[in-house]
């Protein structure tokens, strides 16, 4: 089987997990420490709080800036987008997407904005940062704070700048994501208000201060009806280790993206990923759109592929406005045109960066023999 995703572990992670083993810090430690110094820096901000994942991240983010109301994101994610926002006791509304970059449309949230919206939620898809020049001039205008879900696009650019440094990031380090250390996420900040609460948050609601002969450190009075969101020294010892290989990793993505997209190029029925303008791509996923029209086979066409031993895949179907869950969200006039032809007509195929190029050339030939068959 051609896998979907394939984490990039060596020796170097193993060493590492070992050494904290030893150390006998297997909670909280040196390790997590250096990970949080080390993520603020590569993503250019001031703060960042390590937690046990991007769910957790996203709910924080929102909890620590006391928002309450409606918070715009796109349908056309994965479902702890809207999780988060239900859990952090606000309100999801759900705004179309751009057919190309599957990412949201900053011209749809504006015509959103009512008098309860609180901020925007733009999720950066597969890799590639939303246009976050129009989105956050957008927040400017209406006063709103911009959470950005950046599970998908560790490293990833716009206009040189990395995604989760515009407004309050939020990571994931799950197993198929640019960088992982099995499950994890990350809240990245420039507010040191933010970075507080945030870390009272994940850690039973006790803020964490210097000690003093006032306050010793083992006083532990919670502020905040807290949870456990921590990350543990033994993650964080892979994650730092997978962190100073992010720029390797990420250029061989884009590398077989390359590839993937050279030899796919002249098939009519597939509309393929591609970078944008001012934007630099890091494919978390490579995900090709069978042609409108070609939707009822889209199934068919993964299952294809799943027969001939390449692990295809959809990301995302259905999308959050046709989950029943969700459903009640929409506002009778809200309609999602590009969104539902995006979900029913997406494959994800596999990608990582140590997929082998003869696995590409049998996914690409497997490709065209089941667009034949289609076609036929
Ligand atoms: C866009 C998006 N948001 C949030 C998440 C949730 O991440 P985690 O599994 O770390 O909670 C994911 C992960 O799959 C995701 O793709």
């Amino acid at each position: 089987m051609i896998y979907l995703s394939r984490p990039c572990i060596d020796y170097r992670e193993i060493r590492s997990v070992v050494r904290v083993l030893k150390s006998g810090w297997l909670s909280g430690g040196e390790k997590v420490k250096e990970f949080e110094n080390k993520f603020a820096e590569f993503i250019g901000v001031k703060y960042a709080i390590s937690l046990n994942s991007c769910a957790s991240a996203l709910q924080l983010a929102i909890q620590a800036q006391k928002l309450k109301g409606e918070i715009i994101l796109p349908s056309f994610t994965f479902v702890a987008s809207a999780n988060a926002v239900i859990n952090a006791g606000c309100t999801p509304r759900f705004a179309d997407i751009e057919y190309g970059s599957c990412n949201i449309d900053p011209q749809k949230i504006e015509a959103l904005i009512n008098k309860k919206t609180v901020a925007i939620m733009p999720v950066h898809y597969a890799g590639q940062s939303c246009d976050m020049a129009r989105i956050l001039a957008i927040a400017r205008k209406y006063g709103l704070s911009v959470i950005e879900d950046s599970a998908e696009s560790l490293g990833a650019r716009f206009k040189n700048k990395k995604t989760g440094s515009f407004g309050t990031g939020c990571f994931s380090f799950f197993s198929t994501k640019n960088i992982t250390c099995g499950e994890g996420g990350m809240v990245t900040t420039n507010s040191r208000y933010v970075w507080n609460k945030v870390l009272a948050y994940s850690s039973h609601g006790v803020e964490r201060r210097s000690s003093s002969k006032r306050n010793p450190n083992w006083l532990r009075e919670a502020k905040y009806p807290g949870y456990n969101y921590r990350m543990a020294n033994i993650l964080a010892a892979i994650a730092v280790t997978q962190l100073a290989k992010i720029e390797v990793m990420n250029n061989q993505r884009r590398e077989l993206a390359r590839y993937l997209s050279e030899n796919l190029k002249e098939c009519g029925e597939l509309r393929l990923p591609f970078e944008e303008a001012r934007c630099y791509h890091v494919y978390q996923m490579y995900t090709i759109k069978l042609k409108p029209g070609y939707g009822p086979k889209r199934d068919l066409f993964v299952d294809y592929l799943r027969k001939k031993g390449i692990e295809a895949s959809v990301h995302f179907y259905p999308p959050l406005h046709k989950q029943k869950l969700y459903r009640g969200y929409l506002y009778p006039r809200d309609c999602l045109p590009i969104t539902e032809e995006v979900s029913s007509n997406i494959v994800t195929l596999p990608l990582y960066p140590k997929i082998l190029k003869r696995d590409l050339n049998y996914i690409i030939a497997k490709i065209k023999e089941a667009l034949t068959r289609n076609r036929g």
